[in-house]
């Protein structure tokens, strides 16, 4: 039997976001239900909204979730009733060429939960990222639950279904830092500060954090940097070449996804260093670099989707780290909201005053 619950949706390209009854359908045999217990607000939900991401409306917003499961379907062997769980967008397949090839980080063909969310007259909902998750019950797929110690709090646990894991995963699984290494962040929103993060617990030595905005770059010296940059007022390429020993750092992070901060991301790294770029650029974004450049410098230069994770090795890992207290993931939850706040929420993303804003059900 369908249930009805609670659930913010965006309806149309810019307009605010709505809390409304949606309809929740049994589990197909693969799917579960979840109880959401936390949310996060992240920048790719206001995208959504904004019809940045396609023009699939109506939305179910929300995918930075932690919950307990409720209910399974008939074939589903992966978790069970009761299992704390935080949701993930990348419950890889097995099958496809990335899959057979031995790459699920690059899955090309990831699960989904088999039935849709609709409203109560019917019209079905796009969940966000596949998930839909600012909602007191959601459908999923059996592998986007990825079990982790029920001893974490939901609001923390939850932040790793994305921008957490997005920017620690830049550092650690896409850009490889190691021991020693010089990594700079261009951005340090949610996703450049868990960069930081991630370099430092990979073992950086020098981590520089670059922004436009001081209060970032104090939020991200408290999680890290050994260093700090206010592009506004200093030539970041020049400054982290500066403090590399003049050639520029060995890992270089675009946590914002500009051609200007991309381009100071390839110019600041060290010859045969590595650019990742984890912010999402926009579709009319140029970038024009002289290609001797490209080849003259050598290294790579890579994207990061999903920080390249694979929710079920990395999940429960970094929730033991963090209960170890060596990951301090709490640190991210600015502030706990209701439900009905997501829009003030996005409010306070754009004026640059949160980490992470997360709702608590
Ligand atoms: N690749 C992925 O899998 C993935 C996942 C989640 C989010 N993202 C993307 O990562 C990006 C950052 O997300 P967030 O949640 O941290 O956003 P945010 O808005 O919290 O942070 C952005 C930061 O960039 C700074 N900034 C803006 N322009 C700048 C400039 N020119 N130079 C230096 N700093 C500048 C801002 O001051 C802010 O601190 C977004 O584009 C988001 O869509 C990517
Ligand atoms: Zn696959
Ligand atoms: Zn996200």
């Amino acid at each position: 039997m369908s249930q009805t619950v609670r659930g913010v949706i965006a309806r149309g390209k810019g307009e605010e976001v709505e809390l409304v009854d949606v309809v929740v359908p049994d589990p197909g045999p693969n799917d579960v239900i979840v109880r959401v217990q936390a949310c996060g607000v992240c920048h790719t939900d206001l995208a959504y909204r904004d019809g940045g991401i396609n023009d699939e409306y109506p939305f179910l917003l929300g995918h930075e979730a932690a919950g307990i499961v409720e209910t399974v379907g008939e074939h589903v062997t992966h978790v069970a009733e009761g299992d704390f769980v935080v949701l993930n967008w990348r419950a890889v397949c097995g099958e496809c060429r990335a899959c057979k090839r031995g790459e699920p980080q690059y899955c090309f063909a990831t699960h989904n939960a088999s039935k849709k969310m609709t409203l109560t007259d019917g019209t079905e909902l796009s969940p966000a990222l596949g998930i839909g998750a600012f909602i007191d019950k959601t459908l999923v797929h059996e592998g986007q639950c990825t079990k982790v110690d029920p001893s974490a709090d939901p609001a923390v646990a939850g932040l790793l279904g994305c921008g957490v894991m997005a920017g620690l995963g830049a550092a650690v699984n896409t850009g490889g830092v190691k021991r020693g290494q010089s990594v700079a962040v261009i951005g340090c929103g949610g996703v450049g500060v868990a960069a930081v993060v991630g370099a430092r617990l990979a073992g950086a030595s020098t981590i520089i954090a670059v922004d436009i905005d001081d209060t970032k770059l104090e939020w991200a010296k408290d999680f890290g940097a050994t260093h700090t940059v206010n592009s506004r007022e200093t030539d970041p390429v020049e400054a982290i070449q500066g403090l590399t020993g003049g050639f520029g750092a060995d890992v270089v992070i675009d946590a914002v996804g500009r051609p200007e901060t991309y381009e100071q991301a390839f110019y600041a790294r060290d010859l045969a260093g590595t650019v990742v770029l984890v912010g999402v650029p926009t579709p009319e974004m140029k970038l024009e670099l002289p290609l001797l450049d490209f080849f003259g410098r050598g290294g790579s230069l890579k994207s990061s989707w999903y920080g390249d994770c694979l929710p079920e090795r990395d999940f429960p890992m970094l929730v033991d780290l963090h209960l170890q207290g060596r990951l301090p993931l709490e640190k991210f939850v600015s502030e706990r909201i209701g439900i009905d706040a997501v829009e003030a929420a996005f409010g306070a993303m754009k004026a640059g005053s949160v980490l992470r804003s997360v709702v608590t059900l």
